[in-house]
């Protein structure tokens, strides 16, 4: 009867309200992609209606951790990033496993981040800075969204290749962070060219330089110069969105939810907005679950040692 009970609720899924979980504050580079991602699997899930919840905090293993316990339905999932593959080595007692208490629905995107200051740094390039942060070790405050999360990945290279501790100051979410930066509480910023395009544009930040190996071809953004030509050797960060479920829903219903992440990935809508914001959207296989759960894991083989070396400790 159970079996039976299942078969049929995947016949009828969707019959409710889904929610998209997203373990970072409202207004940020995850929520941005949770959003627009959101309105574009409307259609392909039947028209229902997606809520997204964000239940920030603790580098996003509180919100990932809410959707590992969830009811195996598919009416709960879980957008997160690069956190997954980070979150292993720098976060002791994980609540959640993620090999195992997760389905993977598929990969999104990836995001280039940006190296951003105040708008009232007295460095406006990158050979400033460094000039800067020599002369101020001690007292600078760098701003990321809690341990394991993109920002605080990105502010840990940054800091070991310039060979300088800063004082990381945590948010629930670079959105807040961000807030705080223009505002000079914070002096520096690593964040998603999905929260920072529109800053950088609207001259509200100083943008020192972009983390991909090749410049972005973003108008905003086309003549930031990278990390690596700026100096730092090897320095190369592209954060990475994916989709997931509890551990446990029903096949039918993770088919479902895959196959309308297939249409959703080629909506023009979200690929006009994903684009507009320096993000390049997953064409490859690794929109397979299977290949996605593959990519998770040798990110997280991948960064776990590089994690280490820069010294860096869990929470
Ligand atoms: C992060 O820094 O990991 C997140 O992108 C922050 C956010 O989405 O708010």
């Amino acid at each position: 009867a159970a079996a039976l009970a299942v078969c049929a609720h995947a016949q009828t899924y969707p019959s409710k309200p889904i929610t998209i979980v997203v373990p970072f504050a409202a207004g940020g580079p995850t929520d941005r992609v949770a959003r627009d991602l959101a309105e574009a699997l409307r259609k392909p899930l039947g028209g229902v209606s997606i809520i997204v919840d964000n239940s920030a905090g603790a580098g996003s293993s509180i919100g990932s951790n809410k959707v590992a316990k969830a009811a195996p339905d598919g009416y709960t999932l879980l957008l997160n990033h690069i956190a997954m593959a980070t979150m292993p080595t720098l976060v002791r007692n994980m609540p959640f496993k993620v090999d195992s208490d997760f389905e993977y629905l598929g990969l999104i995107n990836e995001v280039p981040m940006t190296l951003i200051g105040r708008p009232d740094h007295p460095a406006k390039n990158f050979k400033d800075l460094t000039g800067w942060i020599a002369q101020n070790k001690g007292k600078i405050n760098l701003g990321n969204a809690g341990i394991g999360s993109a920002s605080h990945l990105c502010g840990l290279l940054f800091q070991n290749a310039v060979a300088t501790d800063m004082t990381t100051v945590p948010y629930k979410g670079t959105a807040p962070a961000m807030t705080d930066l223009i505002g000079g509480q914070i002096d520096l910023m690593c964040d998603q060219t999905t929260n920072t395009t529109q800053q950088i544009e609207g001259k509200k930040v100083v943008a020192y330089a972009v983390t991909t190996p090749k410049r972005l071809t973003t108008p905003a953004l086309k003549d930031l110069p990278t990390l690596q030509e700026s100096g730092l050797k090897g320095f190369e960060v592209t954060i990475w969105h994916g989709l997931y479920a509890p551990a446990g829903t029903p096949a039918d219903v993770l088919t479902k939810v895959n196959a309308a992440l297939k249409v959703a990935l080629k909506d023009a809508d979200f690929l006009k907005k994903e684009e507009g914001l320096g993000a390049v959207v997953v064409t490859d296989k690794r929109v397979e679950p299977a290949e996605h759960k593959k990519f998770v894991a040798a990110e997280i083989a991948k960064w776990s040692p590089i994690i280490k070396a820069a010294g860096v400790y869990a929470d």
